[in-house]
């Protein structure tokens, strides 16, 4: 493809989990310059290389560490391993593939904000990604590369709301995994109370890649509000899906057809989900749309988790969007009431839509309680709920009213969205979590 893999190193036939593999390519250097760097440096490199964060808000990192009180002794590093969201699965290759990068990624950002204790909170289900990442954490000690610093894995247990960054403290502190109320936020109070920087597992690996090439370099590739690449987990109806690393600003057409193979069996394309399961839907017109932030967002959609997901024309979009409630409703964690209650009525309201029972009225109330819940809850996962479901009603009004009109799906009552039940199924059920021996 000729497109530069900073993360996933693909082309590359060894074996980076191993420690010796991962140095012959330069390994750890990164981490050798930035111990010789003041820790305000190392901010700054990572502030003028404009990282966005990888895991859902596209936040600076850079704006985040420089909001670290830098006098206070202890501060934390965290890392969000816990991809969760539906369609999602590039920081489960980016840690089995390449997970010195990543450990390598969290000294760097331990030394610039001047941490000595570095956490990786991972999804209780990566059990494989879990033994191996431990291993290469095992593995790095031994060498010595730590410094003064400690790095810990702990597994989550199977909660999607571990994923928000402030459950996910909540859940490390060994408390309920409950989103807390901002401000403040986490750079300012986080983990045990202290100044924490908490990034996504890809922002984190991509930090060596930036001193390794240096700014202007690292500029280069993507586009300017967004430098650097993405790993995009293409999935859906798509001839090739997998992990996909790209460089930020690559046309969505590009991927789905160029990389992906397009869409199998000569069928249509009815709508791609950008961001994961829980971001607004786009439509084909709008197909060449760059996999940027700020592109995306100026489509109306988000950026997310960066997980493609293609819809096409045998897609029933009211069973879609009820496949979605339901794993919202199944994950909302309780504690705020317009998600906890809402969730439920979405998906009562799109059961008597997909069965043929619903009246005019009831798309109305659909859409009516969608607006009661948007921002309303402490953290997003409410809002989460409404995308999918709000946009698909926005963009396929005819499709719903149709299900109304006719008193039945006519799509048939078998599952029309086979090809896509994978990403978002494979969440529904949370496998127990398997304890290593
Ligand atoms: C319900 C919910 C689930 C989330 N799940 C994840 C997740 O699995 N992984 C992740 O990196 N961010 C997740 N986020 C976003 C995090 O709260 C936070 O924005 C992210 O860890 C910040 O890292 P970044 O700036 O590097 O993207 C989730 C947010 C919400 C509201």
């Amino acid at each position: 493809m000729g497109t530069p893999e900073l993360i996933l190193a693909h082309t590359d036939e060894r074996d980076l989990a191993q420690l010796d593999e991962y140095r012959a390519i330069g390994g750890y250097r990164s981490l050798a310059r930035a111990r010789e760097l003041e820790p305000a440096a190392l901010i700054q490199a990572i502030t003028d290389a404009t990282l966005r964060g990888r895991g859902g808000a596209g936040f600076p990192m850079g704006r985040k560490a420089s909001l670290i009180d830098q006098k206070n002794p202890r501060k934390y590093v965290v890392v969000n391993a816990d991809e969760s969201e539906p369609g999602a699965f590039k920081d489960r290759e980016i840690m089995g593939r390449n997970p010195h990068l990543l450990i390598e990624g969290c000294l760097i950002t331990a030394r610039a904000i001047e941490a000595h204790a570095v956490f990786i909170y991972i999804r209780g289900e990566y059990l494989t990604e879990y033994e191996i990442l431990d291993r290469a954490v095992e593995d790095a000690r031994a060498a010595d590369l730590f410094g003064d610093v400690d790095v810990v894995v702990h597994r989550g247990a199977g909660a999607y709301i571990c994923g928000e960054e402030s459950a996910l403290l909540e859940s490390l502190e060994g408390k309920r995994g409950q989103p807390r109320p901002r401000p403040p936020f986490p750079p300012v109070t986080g983990l045990y109370a202290k100044p924490t920087q908490i990034n996504n597992v890809q922002t984190i690996a991509t930090v060596p890649k930036i001193l390794e090439l240096g700014v202007e370099e690292f500029a280069k590739i993507g586009v300017p509000s967004s430098p650097g690449t993405a790993v995009f987990s293409l999935s859906g109806n798509v001839a090739r899906p997998g992990n996909y690393e790209l460089p930020l600003g690559t046309p969505l057409r590009s991927l789905i057809y160029d990389v992906g193979g397009g869409i199998p069996d000569g069928r249509a394309i009815k709508g791609i989900i950008p961001g994961g399961s829980s971001v607004p839907i786009l439509t084909p017109d709008q197909l060449d749309t760059p996999l940027d932030y700020d592109s995306i967002q100026a489509a109306g959609s988000f950026f997310g988790s960066a997980a493609v997901i293609v819809v096409d024309d045998r897609c029933c979009m009211v069973q879609l969007a009820l496949r979605a409630a339901k794993f919202y409703m199944h994950e909302s964690c309780g504690k705020c009431t317009p998600c906890r209650e809402g969730t439920r009525w979405l998906v009562q309201l799109l059961t008597r839509i997909e069965e043929g029972d619903a009246v005019d009225a009831d798309l109305e109330l659909l859409e009516s309680v969608c607006s009661r819940m948007l921002g309303r809850s402490l953290c997003a996962l409410g809002d989460f709920a409404v995308y999918p479901v709000s946009s698909y009603l926005r963009k396929f009004r005819g499709e719903f009213q149709q299900h109304v009109d006719e008193g039945a799906c006519p799509y048939g009552a078998e599952s029309s969205i086979a090809g896509i039940e994978a990403p978002i199924d494979a969440h529904m059920h949370h496998p127990t979590v398997e304890v290593p021996g």
